[in-house]
Formats: C-alpha cells, sequence, structure tokens
C-alpha cells in the first residue's frame, strides 16, 4: 500500500509526464510546418514515450493500491522562436523533470518506501538519457549556427533512426 504522500507526488508526476508529451507533440507539430521533418519525427517519438512514462506511473499506483488520477493539461505552446530556442526550452522542462522525480526519489527515502524508491531508478536513469540527449541537439545546433539547417534537420532524423533516444 502506497504511503499517501508518495501516491500524491505520482499522481503530481503522471500530470509532469502527460504535459510533456502534449508539450513535445506540439513543438513536433510546429517543427513539422516549419519545414522541420528531421525534429517533428525526434519529437513526435519523444512525445510518445513521454505517454508511456506517464502510463508506467499510472500502472504502478493501481498495482500498489493506490489510485492514479487522470488529470487535465494545461495547453502547451503553440508556436516557438526557432529551433535552437525551442531545444533550450525542451533541456529546461527535462531539468524541471529530473528535479521533480528527485523529489520523489527523496520522499521515498523519508517514508522507508523502498520498493517505490528501486522502482524508481527506472526514471532516474532515463532522465540522465533525456537531458544528455537534449544537450546534444543543443551542441549540434551551436556547431550549425543558422546555416545548414537543413542538414542539422537530417542529423536529428538520422538520430532516431539510429536508435538514439
Ligand atoms: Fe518523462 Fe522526459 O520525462
Amino acid at each position: 500500500m502506497l504511503k499517501k504522500s508518495i501516491e500524491d507526488l505520482l499522481n503530481r508526476q503522471i500530470e509532469r509526464e502527460g504535459y510533456s508529451s502534449i508539450l513535445y507533440l506540439s513543438m513536433a507539430s510546429w517543427a513539422e510546418t516549419e519545414g522541420y521533418n528531421g525534429v517533428a519525427d525526434w519529437l513526435f517519438a519523444q512525445a510518445e514515450e513521454e505517454k508511456e512514462h506517464m502510463l508506467k506511473i499510472i500502472r504502478y499506483v493501481n498495482e500498489r493500491d493506490g489510485k492514479a488520477v487522470i488529470p487535465s493539461f494545461d495547453k502547451p505552446p503553440v508556436d516557438f522562436d526557432g529551433l535552437k530556442v525551442m531545444f533550450d526550452q525542451v533541456l529546461e522542462h527535462e531539468k524541471y523533470v529530473s528535479n521533480s522525480i528527485n523529489e520523489i526519489v527523496e520522499q521515498t527515502v523519508k517514508e522507508n518506501d523502498f520498493a517505490t524508491h528501486n522502482w524508481l531508478q527506472w526514471f532516474v536513469s532515463e532522465q540522465v538519457q533525456e537531458e544528455s540527449s537534449a544537450q546534444e541537439i543543443i551542441d549540434k545546433l551551436k556547431l550549425v549556427g543558422d546555416h545548414n539547417l537543413y542538414m542539422f534537420d537530417r542529423d536529428i532524423m538520422s538520430m532516431r533512426a539510429e536508435g538514439g533516444e
């Protein structure tokens, strides 16, 4: 049985992962309409992953005799001020999600909930990956500058094809 404080934090995380999914969907849609098809593919796939993260938590809360609450979401931004600004936002958002996961981990220690603590380690590793791939894309963008954005877009397309995060 989950302690109330853990259940509440996991429900908060359900909302945050779900919001991540629609935020990346909105970014994907923007990128597609701007002609950045590689970036759009990357973001559509990322949105799908975030939905899976949300589902993972929903299933875990219910499995542990808690009650997962399906939230409504704020409307994400519709327009983005270019690729660099958008990927900076992706990285900032992932850092925010990492902090949010860390807060739950911290609470599991306070509550001696070692099962949830152990289960959360997958998310801890996933966040390292997600921050690192956002940073990798930002680094590539710095290298290409405002030129060769077409080649950059192809490159991002191949990141997914190679099984990158
Ligand atoms: Fe599921 Fe990107 O945090």
